[in-house]
This record gives C-alpha cells, sequence and structure tokens, in this order.
C-alpha cells in the first residue's frame, strides 16, 4: 500500500490530473491493486459489503480534526456543530474527544443524548425553536441555550414559569453587521439575517439588557456566527474584532465566535487549517482584552474531508457537440449541496485512485430532475463505464445530514473505517423505513 500521491495534479484545475490526494480522507492509501483503501479497508470491499450508495467515513480523520480543534482552542472549547453530520456514533466520538455538541433543534438533541452525550454538553441554538423544544432542552438541563430573538425571551420565561426546569444559562445570539464571503444561504453575520439581535441597530444591547433583567434565565456570554464555508480568514478575525469591542464591556464568562471554517472541496482551493483559525481569533481577542472563554462550534472542518460518498455508474449518455451525462445510483436526496448552492465536487475511481481523468462530464444522479446534479463538470478516467464504483470525496459534511427520501429513495447507509474494520453506523434505509410514518387505512 501507498500514499495517493502523486501531489496535486501537474494538469492544473480543468486539465486531466488525476485526483489530488489532499482531498481524500487522512488515511487513504492505493492498496497493490490501485484501488482506494481508507481507513486500512479497500472501499470497493466496503462498497461490495454494503451497496451503494455508501457513505465512508475515515474515522482516524475525524478524531485528527477534533484533536487539532482542542489543541487551537482548548477543551470544552470546541462545541462540534452536529448539522453537519450527527449519528450516535459521531456524537459519542466527538463527545469522546473532548468536543461540546451543538444542536440546533429538539431531534439533534435527542439523538445527541441517546448517544450517551450529557444535555450538559449540549448547546442549543435555533433561530425559531419551538416551545416544545425549550421544554425539552431547560428540562435536560443544556448546558447553554443561544437566545436569538425577543420572542424566545419571552418563551423561555413562559417555559421556566410552568416549571420545565430551572433557569437556563443562556448566551444572546448577536448578528455584527460583518458579511462573510460565501454562498448568500449560508451567509448569517451579515444585518439582513434571520438569525440573532443585530449589533446596528441597537437590539443587540436591547437583548443583553432584556436576558439580564430576566429571573427566567442567566446571561453567561455572547455569540455570533457569521456564515459556513468561508475562506478568509480576514473575515473571522473582522468578526471577533466586533464582537470583543460588543464582549469586554459586558464583562460576561462565555464568548462564542460560531463555526464557518470552509474547507477545500476542488482542485486548487486552500482553506485556512484548524491551528490558522484558532490563531486569527484568538490573537484578535487577545489584542483587545477579552478576558471570557473564547469557543469556537465548528462542523464543516471537522467532517467533510473525512467522507467519500461511493456511487455505482448506472448510464452514459453522451450527447455529440453537447456533453455527456455519468449518471449514479443516488444523487440530490444524498447529497444536495450542489443543488442547493452550484457547489463543486470532484470525482474519481476508486479502483483507478491515480488515473488521469482526461473526460469531463456532467455527474449527475437518478432523480427526476434535471437540476439533480452532482458536479457540473466533472473530471473522470475516459474509460469510466457502466458498472464502476465511482467515488465523490469531501462528502462528509451537509450531505448525509441534509439528505431527503425525494423520489421515495431509501437513504444511504453510513460506513466508519479504522484499522481495517468497516463498522455500519447508520443502516440503509428499507422500503419499509418508507412506510414508518405513513398512516393508512385500507377502506
Ligand atoms: C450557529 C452555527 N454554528 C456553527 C455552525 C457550523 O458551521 P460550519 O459547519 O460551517 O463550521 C453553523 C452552521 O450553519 C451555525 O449556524
Amino acid at each position: 500500500m501507498s500514499d495517493p500521491g502523486p501531489g496535486p495534479g501537474s494538469a492544473g484545475a480543468g486539465g486531466s490530473s488525476a485526483i489530488d490526494p489532499r482531498l481524500l480522507p487522512d488515511t487513504a492509501a492505493v492498496g497493490d491493486d490501485g484501488g482506494l483503501v481508507v481507513g486500512g479497508c479497500s472501499v470497493a470491499e466496503v462498497a461490495a459489503e454494503h451497496g451503494t450508495p455508501v457513505f465512508v467515513y475515515d474515522e482516524a480523520h475525524l478524531r485528527a480534526r477534533c484533536r487539532e480543534a482542542v489543541a487551537a482552542f482548548g477543551r470544552d472549547r470546541v462545541i462540534y456543530a452536529t448539522k453537519a453530520f450527527l449519528c450516535r456514533a459521531m456524537a459519542e466520538l466527538a463527545h469522546d474527544e473532548g468536543l461540546l455538541l451543538d444542536v440546533a433543534s429538539g431531534g439533534e438533541l435527542h439523538v445527541a443524548m441517546a448517544a450517551g452525550v450529557p444535555a450538559s454538553a449540549c448547546t442549543l441554538h435555533g433561530n425559531n425553536k419551538s416551545v416544545a423544544e425549550l421544554r425539552q432542552a431547560i428540562g435536560a438541563g443544556v448546558r447553554h441555550v443561544v437566545v436569538d430573538s425577543f420572542d424566545e425571551i419571552e418563551r423561555i420565561e413562559a417555559v421556566v414559569a410552568e416549571g420545565a426546569g430551572p433557569a437556563p444559562d443562556v448566551l444572546a445570539r448577536i448578528t455584527p453587521g460583518v458579511s462573510a464571503h460565501t454562498h448568500e444561504y449560508i451567509s448569517t453575520g451579515q444585518d439582513d439575517s434571520k438569525f440573532g439581535f443585530n449589533l446596528g441597530n441597537g437590539d443587540a444591547e436591547r437583548a443583553v439588557e432584556a436576558v439580564r433583567r430576566s429571573s427566567a434565565m442567566r446571561l453567561v456570554g455572547v455569540h455570533c456566527h457569521i456564515g459556513s464555508n468561508v475562506f478568509d480568514a480576514s473575515s473571522f478575525a473582522r468578526a471577533a474584532e466586533v464582537m470583543a469591542r460588543f464582549a469586554v464591556p459586558l464583562d460576561l464568562p462565555e464568548l462564542v465566535l460560531g463555526g464557518g471554517l470552509g474547507v477545500a472541496y476542488v482542485e486548487g482551493e486552500e482553506a485556512p487549517t484548524i491551528a490558522t483559525w484558532g490563531s486569527v481569533l484568538l490573537d484578535a481577542c487577545d489584542s483587545l482584552g477579552v478576558r471570557s472563554r473564547v469557543s469556537v462550534e465548528p462542523g464543516r472542518a471537522i467532517v467533510a474531508a473525512a467522507a467519500l460518498t461511493v456511487y455505482t455508474v448506472g448510464t452514459i449518455k453522451e450527447i455529440p457537440g453537447v456533453r455527456t451525462y455519468v449518471s449514479v445510483d443516488g444523487g440530490m436526496s444524498d447529497n444536495p449541496r450542489p443543488v442547493l448552492y452550484g457547489s463543486g465536487y470532484e470525482a474519481f475511481l476508486p479502483r483507478s485512485v491515480r488515473a488521469e481523468r482526461g473526460l469531463t462530464a456532467r455527474l449527475v444522479g437518478k432523480h427526476c430532475e434535471s437540476g439533480d446534479v452532482l458536479a457540473f463538470g466533472a473530471r473522470l478516467p475516459s474509460e469510466v463505464a457502466v458498472g464502476d464504483l465511482l467515488a465523490m470525496p469531501v462528502t462528509g459534511a451537509y450531505g448525509h445530514s441534509m439528505g431527503s427520501n425525494y423520489n421515495k429513495i431509501a437513504r444511504p447507509p453510513v460506513v466508519f473505517c479504522a484499522d481495517g474494520d468497516a463498522r455500519v453506523v447508520v443502516r440503509r434505509e428499507t422500503f419499509d423505513d418508507l412506510l414508518a410514518t405513513d398512516v393508512f387505512d385500507p377502506r
């Protein structure tokens, strides 16, 4: 077995180079047969045993990113954003590595707690938390509730008044007026946002006063999150500066600066490392005299590059003078980011990791939508054939978690690979699962 090298494709973006090994999980290697190995497991064997599509995660990679984050920020200062990818095994792994969990719904809290993560290690988020979610979280004793609106302040007061639980420790989510350079749908720090209390119009100060006045909650800090998949470290520095100026006079124990660190999805992209992100944020806070504990909430940076989705090619349609379509057995129901944000992914054949990719094709799924695209201009080896396994790297974040059952397609399984062992942590859905919530009275 060897490293997947050669290094970044010599042909450059748009050329015919092999897949860039930097886009593959940490333990990715090439087996003696030229095929991809992850966590000591042959990807072809995992696909043969569990079928396709399948999400294959490198467990060592997940643990390494958790450790990198803890090294950068400190234990109990990294809050894994479970929306990026959540199942009980992932919740357990993150908790085991010393991370706290950010849950943005009652469902995410339920899954985290079902993995044995105590509520006291979970922070509840959400711009429109329901009364039921607040009851559930406050009753369970979550570590923090991140208060997002004036309506929510009233809802928490009502929930505490009815005796759901003791007054929770809360953070006020502040919208700092800093635009992250990312897709509009995942940009959250600008004034025009559904999230949080705007700093610019005085809502942030009014919210802090309202929470401080309330006997139903205890203000322990402030929070911001400027957006997701942010590559520009200066956006983080600006947000940290704005938040530090707001937070220092409040003299509260906690300052949470959100998640958002970007990852490279396609050849040529470069994202700051977790360590660089840590220095940018912590230096900005230090230089402005922040004495609060500074925490962050990474999701994507922990899990994205840890996984590949493995599909089987089912049809290849060449339209002379137009384009070639390569269709696989999943699509927008398992990796919806290209449809949602026009995001890019790379693809390659796991049987031939080092193969040059001379064919440019549109990689599409099997759903009844022309927009069901996985990669708009995928480079693939020209020998790609029906029946081939095809892998899409960097699909560990916002793929499985944003999946759907569109066209009543059963969701794929998730397999964690480590030390030569492939363990199923989410099984493939069955057709009966599709009927599990379907209430039907034959007449
Ligand atoms: C409040 C909050 N924190 C953290 C995150 C995680 O962001 P990322 O996965 O980009 O690190 C999100 C993502 O939307 C978020 O809304």
